[in-house]
């Protein structure tokens, strides 16, 4: 990786280390010009990437766009993305990973970050010939608006500066962690639904549609960011600390537990992650 050096600096007698490399010298290119690199760039410039991008051409309104919007470069053809980046981006559809990726030129010195659900890193260290950093990322779409996880494997202290622009790092230890990684993006999705029946039932219950949404939505968002500020308090003390003896809170909580509310999520994470295991 170019252009990442922490130098130590002396002031005062105090030693800081400095970030002298910014995210900017990194060039990012690439290769799935759609959905997942439009909300992936967005996220990069909200967070102050401003380093060049490289799209590559195919679906010319989604690159258009990102050119005029996020101040991309739009490439002549994937040769031209890989020449002119150190850092590329895969984001096409899984099922066009082999077309897409078939007679591209590597070198040893791309690094290259995967997007691409479900396609193990052993399957993309044999579709890219010639190079040997290869990391998976899976954040959710949501990171085009408001900071989020981006889960990424194998860790890569050289690609902080460019991914922390998008988001918070989870750098994971193995392919089992990522992947369950995966289906926590999947639950992200699932909270909307949830929401939208919790919603409608305060409805139900005198709420007008938009205070309904705003307040069953802020009361998602406000517990998850007291929840993170607090790392070292589990979520169950968090709750045990509110929803104490004779309050509303602890009475709808039993019944949600004695109706056994988590097991149908714990349910579809299971389903998920079982068919994400090598080989299935
Ligand atoms: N969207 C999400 O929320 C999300 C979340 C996590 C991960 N992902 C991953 O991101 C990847 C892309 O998903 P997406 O939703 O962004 O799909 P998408 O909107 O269809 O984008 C894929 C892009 O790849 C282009 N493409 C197809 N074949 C190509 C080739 N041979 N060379 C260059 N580009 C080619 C497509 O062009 P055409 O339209 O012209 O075919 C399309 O613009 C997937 O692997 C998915 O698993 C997506």
């Amino acid at each position: 990786m170019h252009g990442y050096a922490d130098l130590p600096e002396h002031s005062g007698g105090v030693t800081v280390i400095m970030q002298t490399s910014r995210a900017s010298v990194i060039r990012l290119g690439v290769i799935g010009t759609g959905q997942f690199a439009s909300y992936f760039i967005a996220a990069l410039r909200r967070g102050g990437y401003d380093g060049n991008v490289l799209l590559s051409p195919r679906n010319a309104d989604v690159a258009n766009t990102l050119a005029h919007k996020h101040d991309c470069v739009v490439a002549a053809s994937a040769e031209e993305v890989l020449a002119g980046s150190d850092v590329v981006l895969l984001s096409v559809r899984p099922e066009y990973a082999e077309a897409a990726l078939a007679n591209l030129r590597w070198e040893r010195r791309h690094t290259v970050l995967s997007a691409m659900a479900g396609i193990r890193l052993d399957e993309l260290r044999a579709l890219l010939h010639g190079v040997d950093d290869i990391h998976l990322i899976m954040p959710g779409s949501y990171i085009e608006t408001v900071p989020g996880p981006i889960p990424l494997y194998p860790p890569a202290p050289a690609l902080m500066p460019l991914l922390s622009c998008a988001g918070d790092v989870i750098a994971l230890p193995n392919e089992a962690a990522f992947n369950a990684a995966m289906v926590s993006l999947c639950t992200s999705t699932w909270i909307y639904d949830l929401a939208h029946a919790l919603a409608a039932e305060l409805e139900r219950h005198g709420l007008e549609p938009d205070a309904a949404r705003a307040l069953t939505l802020g009361n998602i968002a406000g517990p998850a960011s007291f929840a993170l500020s607090q790392p070292e308090t589990s979520l169950l003390e968090i709750s045990a600390g509110i929803a104490t003896e004779r309050t509303f809170t602890k009475d709808g909580l039993d019944h949600l537990k004695a109706r056994h509310f988590a097991s149908p999520w714990r349910e579809a994470i299971g389903q998920l992650a079982e068919r994400l295991k090598p080989g299935e």
